[in-house]
């Protein structure tokens, strides 16, 4: 599989702990569930496991809902020489991008019929750093990090 280029992002999918492809429904949950084990692996609170968890798999539902295809991204990140602990995730595709994302990520805007509008502002509230970069016609990429806290 090739590396991703997403204008000034890099993903070197080398250096990533999980890899995962989303295209049917049934890799949402996959991905719910794997991201689940990688967080328990590493020590994370029961509460912070969940999410973890949850925000996954609401960016693998996006991509499947909206993007029909599209890549998760997980990886564990350790800072010198105090050995934070994080877990970094990305979500990838190159759908049909967002055309508001201030108001997306805002919460309450759907272009879903059935939905709420609630997955991208509800991640932020959960994860510890959010970034997210959608252009029409290209696509999305949103990177997510949660720190570990002590205890
Ligand atoms: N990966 C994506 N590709 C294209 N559009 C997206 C993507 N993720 C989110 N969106 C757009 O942003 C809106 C808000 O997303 P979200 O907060 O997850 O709420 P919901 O999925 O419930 O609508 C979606 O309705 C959709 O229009
Ligand atoms: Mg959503």
């Amino acid at each position: 599989m090739d590396d991703k280029n997403f204008n000034d992002i890099d993903i070197n999918i080398n250096d990533y702990d999980i890899v995962l492809k989303i295209k049917d429904e049934n890799d949402i949950a996959v991905s719910r569930q794997m991201a689940k084990s990688f967080a328990q692996k590493n020590n994370f609170s029961l509460a912070d496991v969940t999410k973890i968890a949850t925000a996954v798999s609401e960016l693998s539902r996006n991509i499947y809902r909206y993007a029909k295809e599209g890549y998760i991204y997980i990886k564990k990140k350790e800072t010198e020489p105090d050995k934070d602990v994080s877990i970094e995730i990305i979500a990838y595709d190159r759908g049909p991008g967002i055309e508001n994302v201030e108001q997306a990520v805002a919460g309450g805007y759907t272009t879903s019929e059935r939905s709420l509008g609630l997955g991208l502002s509800g991640i932020r509230r959960l994860i510890d750093s959010f970034y997210i970069k959608s252009e029409v016609g290209k696509g999305t990429v949103v990177m997510a990090e949660k720190r570990r806290r002590r205890f």
